[in-house]
């Protein structure tokens, strides 16, 4: 498909942008109270938003850092420049950029590109998933405690995120949960059978439009926590898993959302 041949060109690009900018350490500024945001973040999406403009100059564009604007057709691309800034600011080596393509209300094509591995993950919806043009499908791990999960949480309103008491008792049930700080990788890696689960709260469209397609491809499970249809824009929370642990993470959730969680939180001494 030109929309997927086209995404992939320009997160290769972006992706050697972020690649430079990371060899060279980038200050760092703040959004919110622990919501940073660099250079980086805005060269990228600068050159994202022009080259999709180019490209496609009726397509709606929703891009984090704020360039896109409304389009005239039914097609809107939701990006996300760079997923991963805390890491990317630390120099931690995890982060990537992302394109979801969404068309009336379904997202269509997707792309995750992590520029220090040369990973690029693909997703057509119908036309199944792949890492570097090479199929990829979930993992078959079929019980939780045999899983290896990840999750994440949000920079803006931290204090108010209830996603510790979900993070205690999932890592307490499984073989760990990891916390990447890359929402994108997180749902790439679901997808390639990396990881087992991922769940995270008030994620945005950009950070999850194309990782949600990638797990569907992938032949895993993708829904809001408590089983209920995801709708990227109107989701509170997000499950993403291999499509056989998903009713025992749902049955966990409920659990833990119904006040009835398996462990106490320990005591401190
Ligand atoms: C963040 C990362 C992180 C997730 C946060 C996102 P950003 O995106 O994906 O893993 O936990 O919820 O906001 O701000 O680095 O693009
Ligand atoms: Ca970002
Ligand atoms: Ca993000």
């Amino acid at each position: 498909m030109q929309y997927l041949e086209t995404a992939v060109e320009i997160a290769r690009e972006a992706g050697a942008l972020l690649a430079n900018y990371f060899e060279r350490r980038v200050a760092f500024e703040l959004k919110g109270e622990f919501d940073l945001v660099t250079e980086a973040d805005r060269s990228s999406e600068k050159l994202v938003v022009e080259k999709l403009r180019s490209y496609f100059p009726s397509h709606g564009i929703v891009a984090e850092e704020g360039s896109g604007g409304p389009g005239s057709s039914e097609y809107r691309w939701y990006v996300d420049p760079l997923d991963g800034t805390t890491n990317f600011a630390h120099s931690f080596p995890m982060f990537n950029v992302t394109l979801g393509l969404e068309r009336a209300g379904e997202v269509i094509a997707g792309v995750i590109y992590d520029p220090l591995r040369q990973e690029m993950f693909t997703a057509e919806r119908g036309g199944g998933a792949y890492l570097n043009n090479r199929r990829i499908r979930v993992s078959q791990i079929k019980r939780l405690a045999d899983s290896l999960g990840s999750t994440g949480f949000p920079s803006r309103k931290r204090s108010h995120n209830v996603n510790i008491h979900f993070y205690y008792q999932l890592a307490m049930a499984s073989h760990g949960v990891r916390r990447t700080g890359s929402a994108a990788l997180d749902l790439a890696y679901v997808a390639a059978g990396r990881l087992d689960f991922f769940w995270e709260f008030g994620l945005k469209p950009w950070d999850q439009a194309a990782g949600t397609l990638l797990v569907s491809e992938a032949g895993g499970c993708v829904s809001d926590m408590n089983g209920g249809p995801l709708s990227i824009t109107g989701s509170d929370h997000v499950l993403a898993d291999n499509a056989v642990l998903h009713n025992e993470v749902l049955a966990m959730f409920g659990r833990i959302f119904g006040g009835q969680a398996p462990l106490a939180l320990p005591e401190l001494c």
